[in-house]
C-alpha cells in the first residue's frame, strides 16, 4: 500500500461514521492550558488543550489504542469509564487498582475492544481529583450497517455536564483532608464546558445548540461532575430516553432527567416547537438539607434556525434541589429493552449474595483543629478502604505479597439499624481488602445506604461490568420480603447506580471478566475518603477466560 493511502486510512479512521476500521488510534497529551471561566484566568490539566476533552469515537467491535502522554506535573491515569474491558484490566485505568499512574515525562498505551457494547460511555481521569478537567466522551456506534433500535435522528451532539471550582482543585481537597471537614463546593456548573451567563459575571458564554425546525436530535449526555447529581431539561421540550450506560432502554419520553456522576444517557428531542431560543438547564439534586451543594444553574441554548437575533429565550425553572418525586420518576421509567437482538442477560440464580452498607464514619485525627481532632471518612461496610502504592493488579499477577488482603467482608460485621438512630461508635477500620470472586460466579450485592452524619444518595460505580438494578427501596433492606418484589425480567443495566437516601439498590451481574475492578461511589469526595473497594475476579479456564498478559510499557509505581 503506498504510504499515502495508508495516511488517509488512519486519518479517516478518526470518523468512523463514514470508513469501516477496525483499529482506532488516539494520542492524548496530557497538558496544562489556561483558560477564562467566570471572568477569570485559571491554568488546568487537559487532554490536548482541550475542556472538555477529545470525544473517542469508535464502531462496537473495534479495537481503540490510545497513547496517553503526561507533561504535567501530577502522575496521571485515564480510565474509560463503562468499558467493560473483557480480558484487558491492564488498560483498565484506576490508578493503584489496574496500573501505577503514568509518571511525568512517560507515556503508556491503553488498549481494548468495545464488545458487546454501543452507545455514549466517557473517559476521565483516575488519579486525584484531575478528573475535574480531564474527562471527555466516548461514543460507541452500533457495527456498520447495524441501525439504532429506535428512530434514527437527523443529528446527535455530545452534552457534558461538570463543575467549575475557581481555585485549583487539588489545593481544595488537600486542604479539606488537613482539616478533617468536607471540601468547598464547586462554583458553577458547566455545559460543554460553559456555565452560561451567571450574574456576577454575565458576559460569560453559554453553549448554543443549532436545530432546524421538524429535524429530531440525539444528545449524548454525560455527568462529569465531581460530586453531583444534575438534573438536566430544556425548555418547551420533551426528551424521549433511548440509552444509558451504553445499554438500550425501552424507549420513555419526559421533561427532566437525573444523571448522576459517571452516569450517561442519550435523549432524542424533536424541534418541533416555534421558531425561537429556549433554555437549556443543568441543576443539582441533593435531598438530605445538612450536605452543601453548589447551588449554580448551569444554561445553555437551543436555537431554531430562522430565529431572529432579538427575540427573547423562553426559559425554564430548574426542579427544586430535594426534588426527590422527579428523580424517582426518571429511575422508575429506565427498563431495558430486552429485545430479541437485545435481551437482557439477569443471573435468576446467586452464588455469591452480599451486603454493603455504604456511607460515611468519623475517625480520630489528631492533626485535624478544624474537626476538633477528628475527620470524616467514608466505607463500605465499615471499611474504610486505604490505597495501596502497588497497583493490585500488578501485585496480583505478580504475586507481590503484603499488597492487599482478600477478606473482604461480604456483610456488615455488627448489624445495626442502617438507617435509624445511629450507633455511639462511629469509627471505622481500615485496610486494603478485596472481595475474591471466581470465574463466572453470579453475584448480587445490596447497596444500603447508612444515616451515619446523614442519609445520602450515592451513585456507585462498579469496573468491568455492567449489572442489572433488581430492586430498590426506603428504609432497611429486607431479605425476606424485598427479593419477592425485584424485576428479574426488564431491569434496567448500567455500571453506575444510585443508592437512594437513606434507602437501598440491589444489583446483580456475572463474573466473567477476570481482574482486579474497583467498586466506588462516584462523588469524588466519598471515594477520596474511602468508600471504594475491589472485586478480585480469578481467571477460568484457558487463555478466553484469562486474563492477557500485562503490556511490555506498563508503568512502574
Ligand atoms: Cu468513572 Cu472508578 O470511575
Amino acid at each position: 500500500m503506498d504510504s499515502w493511502v495508508r495516511v488517509l486510512i488512519l486519518v479517516a479512521c478518526l470518523y468512523p461514521v463514514f470508513v469501516e476500521c477496525k483499529v482506532r488510534r488516539y494520542q492524548f497529551n496530557v497538558v496544562m492550558k489556561n483558560t477564562i471561566r467566570l471572568c477569570s484566568t485559571k491554568s488546568i490539566v487537559t487532554v490536548n488543550g482541550k475542556f472538555p476533552g477529545p470525544t473517542l469515537y469508535a464502531r462496537e467491535d473495534d479495537t481503540v489504542l490510545i497513547r496517553v502522554i503526561n507533561r504535567v506535573k501530577y502522575n496521571v491515569s485515564i480510565h474509560w469509564h463503562g468499558v467493560r474491558q473483557l480480558q484487558t484490566g491492564w488498560s483498565d485505568g484506576p490508578a493503584y487498582i489496574t496500573q501505577c499512574p503514568i509518571q511525568p515525562g512517560h507515556s503508556y498505551v491503553y488498549n481494548f475492544t468495545l464488545t458487546g457494547q454501543r452507545g455514549t460511555l466517557l473517559w476521565h481521569a483516575h488519579i486525584l481529583w484531575l478528573r475535574v478537567t480531564v474527562h471527555g466522551a466516548i461514543v460507541i456506534l452500533p457495527k456498520l450497517g447495524v441501525p439504532y433500535p429506535f428512530p434514527k435522528p437527523d443529528h446527535e451532539s455530545v452534552v457534558i455536564l461538570a463543575e467549575w471550582w475557581k481555585s485549583d482543585t487539588e489545593a481544595v481537597i488537600n486542604q479539606a483532608l488537613k482539616s478533617g471537614l468536607a471540601p468547598n463546593v464547586s462554583d458553577a456548573h458547566t455545559i460543554n464546558g460553559h456555565p452560561g451567563p451567571v450574574s456576577n459575571c454575565p458576559s460569560t458564554g453559554g453553549f448554543t445548540l443549532n436545530v432546524a425546525p421538524g429535524k429530531t436530535y440525539m444528545l449524548r449526555l454525560i455527568n462529569a461532575a465531581l460530586n453531583e447529581e444534575l438534573f438536566f431539561k430544556i425548555a418547551g421540550h420533551k426528551l424521549t430516553v433511548v440509552e444509558v450506560d451504553a445499554t438500550y432502554v425501552k424507549p420513555f419520553t419526559i421533561d427532566t432527567i437525573l444523571i448522576a456522576p459517571g452516569q450517561t444517557t442519550n435523549v432524542l428531542v424533536a424541534a418541533n416547537q416555534g421558531v425561537g431560543k429556549y433554555m437549556v438547564a443543568a441543576s443539582p439534586f441533593m435531598d438530605t438539607p445538612v450536605v452543601a451543594v453548589d447551588n449554580m444553574t448551569a444554561t445553555a441554548t437551543l436555537h431554531y434556525s430562522g430565529t431572529l437575533a432579538a427575540s427573547p429565550t423562553s426559559f425554564t425553572s430548574p426542579p427544586a434541589q430535594n426534588a426527590t418525586p422527579v428523580a424517582n420518576n426518571f429511575i422508575n421509567s429506565l427498563k431495558s429493552l430486552n429485545s430479541n437482538t437485545y435481551p437482557a442477560k439477569v443471573p435468576q440464580t446467586i452464588d455469591h449474595s452480599l451486603f454493603f452498607t455504604v456511607g460515611l464514619g468519623v475517625n480520630p485525627c489528631p492533626s485535624c483543629k478544624a474537626g476538633n481532632g477528628t475527620r470524616v471518612v467514608a466505607n463500605i461496610n465499615n471499611v474504610t478502604f486505604v490505597m495501596p502504592t502497588i497497583a493490585l493488579l500488578q501485585a496480583n499477577v505478580f504475586n507481590i505479597k503484603g499488597v492487599f488482603t482478600t477478606d473482604f467482608p461480604g456483610n456488615p460485621p455488627s448489624p445495626y439499624n442502617y438507617t435509624g438512630t445511629p450507633p455511639a461508635n462511629l469509627g471505622t477500620t481500615t485496610g486494603t481488602k478485596v472481595y475474591r470472586l471466581p470465574y463466572n460466579a453470579t453475584v448480587q450485592v445490596v447497596l444500603q445506604d447508612t444515616g451515619i452524619i446523614a442519609p445520602e444518595n450515592h451513585p456507585v460505580h462498579l469496573h468491568g461490568f455492567n449489572f442489572f438494578a433488581v430492586g430498590r427501596g426506603l428504609g432497611n433492606y429486607n431479605s425476606k420480603t424485598d427479593p419477592k418484589n425485584f424485576n428479574l425480567i426488564d431491569p434496567v443495566e448500567r455500571n453506575t447506580i444510585g443508592v437512594p437516601s437513606g434507602g437501598w439498590v440491589a444489583i446483580r451481574f456475572r463474573a466473567d471478566n477476570p481482574g482486579v475492578w474497583f467498586l466506588h461511589c462516584h462523588l469524588e469526595v466519598h471515594t477520596t475518603w474511602g468508600l471504594k473497594m475491589a472485586f478480585l475476579v480469578d481467571n477460568g479456564k484457558g487463555p478466553n477466560e484469562s486474563l492477557l498478559p500485562p503490556p511490555k510499557d506498563l508503568p512502574k509505581c
